[in-house]
């Protein structure tokens, strides 16, 4: 038998093995997916400087796209009005090149992880109209432009709406106005022309919501702004969205003219907490042991729920692969997952597809699943 001849690591991740030809026998996710769509994952700062060894090799593996978790956000990269902090992002970006990764750049404009200056003086009223304005361009210029041709597409503005589809009332829009969204766009369009631009936001699956980003985009459309994509962020529930509601919103979008990426996915199978269906990062609620069920682990039967729930949510984006260009997944492993800290502090989460340890769950298992299902669905459909 031939030695294995990749990272010990990855056959600790169980993810890869070579059969005796030395050639891979299980599929990485990227190579599953490469007829269908990219597939992504945010990553921290352990992860892209390799500090997490395991983590950086998992990702090496399986994904061919990357968003930062926060290297990117304003407050970040831009803590000061005189101060950018380009460190921590440039290596965020060497890293997706070093890979040959497809880089994506989260977020510019956003109501959260915005420093107080953007939109405060010092004795604590607004800015005006100008400045702001003068302060997004600034902030746009110079970020989309260090990466200019190296990040191929950036969520331009995240989260402007509200549920009911009406405009959120954050600083953006009590200062600038609801034109604020096309000028982000056209700041972002001159300071990389080539960029693609989206919009994202999350559950755009409810009908109201989804109403108010369609009229949206519509009117950025009709402005004259290269719009390529809508992000579904996708922070799901088990029971939510249902297939129907992601499957119309895909369509919704793709009728637009636009690609539909979902950008932020993961799959919550802890108790709501009071968060049914939204991913607003403001909300903290109170620590209580029902709602932390799994924190010695999850049983089998709630992990074998997940990897069904995940099946049919890539039942779904497979069935719209032609309208979808990326599927982002909001972390690695279940260790690095924000909700184990949202809404509720210090919960055990398990919402992605490889455990605390860096193996795959059966998750894992019945996403690679889907697209051989995928695959006899398309012959059978060619041959009859
Ligand atoms: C939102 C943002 C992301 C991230 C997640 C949760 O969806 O777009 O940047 O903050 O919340 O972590």
């Amino acid at each position: 038998m031939r030695t294995r001849s990749i990272l010990p690591l990855l056959f600790a991740a169980g993810s890869i093995f070579a059969g005796e030809s030395g050639a891979p026998t299980q599929s990485a996710l990227k190579e599953a997916f490469k007829p269908h769509f990219l597939v992504g994952a945010a990553l921290n700062e352990n992860q892209f400087t390799e500090r997490d060894a395991r983590g950086a090799a998992l990702i090496k593996a399986h994904f061919n796209s990357i968003t930062p978790e926060n290297v990117l956000k304003w407050e970040l990269v831009h803590p000061e009005p005189e101060t950018y902090d380009f460190g921590p992002a440039d290596a965020y970006v060497r890293f997706g090149e070093s890979n040959r990764m497809v880089i994506v750049g989260h977020t510019l404009v956003w109501h959260h992880q915005t420093p107080d200056w953007v939109f405060h003086k010092e004795d604590g009223s607004l800015v005006s109209r100008e400045v702001l304005l003068a302060t997004m361009s600034n902030h746009i210029h110079t970020v989309v432009g260090r990466y200019q041709g190296r990040i191929r597409g950036w969520d331009v503005v995240n989260e402007a709406l509200n549920e009911d589809g009406t405009m959120r009332n954050n600083y953006w829009m009590q200062v600038i106005g609801p034109d604020y969204v096309r000028k982000a766009f056209e700041f972002a369009h001159a300071a990389d022309p080539k960029a693609e631009l989206y919009y994202n936001d999350f559950s755009l699956e409810n009908e109201p919501k989804r109403q108010g980003a369609l009229k949206l985009v519509r009117k950025l459309k009709a402005a004259g702004i290269p719009l390529a994509a809508v992000g579904l962020q996708n922070h799901d529930k088990m029971d939510w969205p249902t297939c129907g509601q992601l499957g119309e919103t895909i369509d919704a979008f793709s009728k637009e003219g636009l690609k539909v990426m979902i950008t932020e996915l993961d799959v919550d199978v802890l108790p709501a907490a009071g968060a049914a269906q939204t991913a607003e990062v403001g909300l903290r609620v109170k620590s209580r042991d029902e709602l932390n069920p799994y924190s010695k682990g999850l049983p089998e039967d709630v992990q074998q729920s997940l990897a069904r729930r995940y099946a049919e949510i890539f039942a779904v984006l497979l069935k719209h692969q032609n309208q979808i260009s990326r599927v982002t997944f909001w972390g690695v492993t279940d260790a690095d997952s924000w909700l184990n800290n949202w809404p509720v502090r210090g919960r055990s989460s398990y919402p992605l597809l490889f455990d605390r340890d860096g193996n795959p769950k059966p998750a894992f298992d019945s996403v690679i699943r889907s697209t051989k299902r995928d695959q006899t669905r398309a012959a059978a459909i060619v041959d009859p």
